[in-house]
């Protein structure tokens, strides 16, 4: 028997995903995603929060995130391995789910992996939308590998971001980056150490993978006035600032209970200052206040991020048509017998 339409549950494969991207177009879907985030954001206290669920290991790291905003609940898996590339693996891949709250039925599972790098350059631009300083237009981007691309892309989109300064250990990855902004708008100086990546500019993206407390900058080498988009610091024992940048800033986060556990902040005392986005978003608490203000957003990346995305995702649906049904939910005549529905499908097919 076919099963009911809500027991069919659409499915988002990493094909789907990659034609709707380019259907849309990969700027336009930042845009959109920066859209639903902000709308997110605004209504941050109404969901369910809770630091994500994280099994480390010593090659890595497997989390769970979950979130509701009382209607629909969402959840993501995601891993984080640096030494994957090195085995021809990626360092992050994903998925993830929605659901009805009011039945707990499944409304929508999807790849994650191109959808994280999306809502990850989509939360880091819409932070720096409030942080950076006015009229930007130069950023330098430490680590050069899957996440760079989409963040260099929706800061040129979202803040007017055209000239890029790269840097990475790997001088293929930085040539992989250049190559593939080529002809989207960018003035790309690709620069052979950090220290030059950071000259001149207005904002620094650091999203950089090792598993470690590295220093990717240091206290000399970031000036006044500057607005760092820390990306690659989101593991316990895994940071990427010196400690001494982080006590002359001001240093926004995400969820704070998470961060004090993995973000740069995990350096601190756990009482130090920070400032949750969403209150700058809505307003409560000023972003940038002044020229000279040297600003954080000390990002790990949270479930209502990958919930705005997904719920984003959902809305393209029907209009794009990309995905396929899943037959995902047993869906029996008498939603007590199920033990009767695998019996009877034993009969049909003897
Ligand atoms: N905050 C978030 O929401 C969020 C979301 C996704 C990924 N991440 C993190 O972002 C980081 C990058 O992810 P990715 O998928 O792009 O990883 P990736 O492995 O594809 O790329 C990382 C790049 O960093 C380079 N690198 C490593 N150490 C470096 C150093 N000391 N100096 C300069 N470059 C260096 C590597 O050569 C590589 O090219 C990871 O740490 C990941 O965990 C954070």
């Amino acid at each position: 028997m076919t099963p009911q339409a809500v027991n069919l549950v659409p499915f988002v494969s990493v094909d789907h995903m990659m034609k709707i991207v380019t259907e849309i177009g990969v700027e336009e879907v930042l845009a959109h995603l920066c859209d639903y985030l902000e709308e997110d954001f605004k209504r941050w206290e109404l969901f369910d929060k809770t630091p994500r669920v994280a099994s480390h290991s010593v090659s890595g790291v497997i989390e769970l995130m979950p979130t509701s905003d009382g209607d629909v609940y969402g959840f993501k898996y995601v891993n984080g391995h640096p030494q994957n590339t090195t085995v021809g693996l990626q360092t992050v891949t994903a998925f993830g789910m929605l659901s009805d709250v009011t039945t707990g039925y499944p409304l929508m599972l999807s790849e994650m992996t191109i959808l994280t790098a999306l809502r990850t350059a989509a939360t880091s631009v819409l932070a720096a939308k409030y942080l950076a300083p006015t009229g930007s237009k130069t950023m330098a981007m430490i680590g050069n590998g899957s996440q760079s691309e989409f963040q260099a892309l929706a800061f040129k989109k979202i803040l007017g971001i055209t000239s890029l300064r790269l840097y990475d250990i790997d001088d293929n990855a930085a040539r992989k980056c250049a190559a593939n902004l080529a002809g989207r708008g960018f003035d790309i100086v690709i620069c052979d150490s950090k220290e030059k990546a950071v000259e001149g500019a207005e904002i620094i993206t650091t999203v950089t993978a090792d598993k470690q407390l590295a220093t990717i900058l240091t206290d000399n080498m970031v000036g006044a006035g500057v607005h760092i988009n820390a990306i690659g610091g989101d593991c316990p024992g895994k940071t990427e600032l010196h400690k001494d940048i982080l006590m002359r800033s001001d240093i926004f986060v995400e969820y704070t209970p998470q961060t004090r556990i993995e973000g740069e902040i995990q350096q601190l005392a756990h009482d130090h200052p920070v400032v949750e986005l969403w209150q700058v978003i809505k307003g409560d608490i000023p972003g940038r206040r002044g020229s000279q203000q040297l600003t954080i957003f000390d990002s790990v990346g949270f479930a209502i991020e990958d919930f705005s995305a997904l719920r984003y995702l959902r809305d393209q649906l029907d209009r794009t048509g990309h995905f396929e049904n899943l037959d995902m939910l047993a869906d029996p005549d008498d939603p007590r017998d199920l033990f009767g529905m695998v019996m009877r499908s034993v009969q049909t097919f003897a």
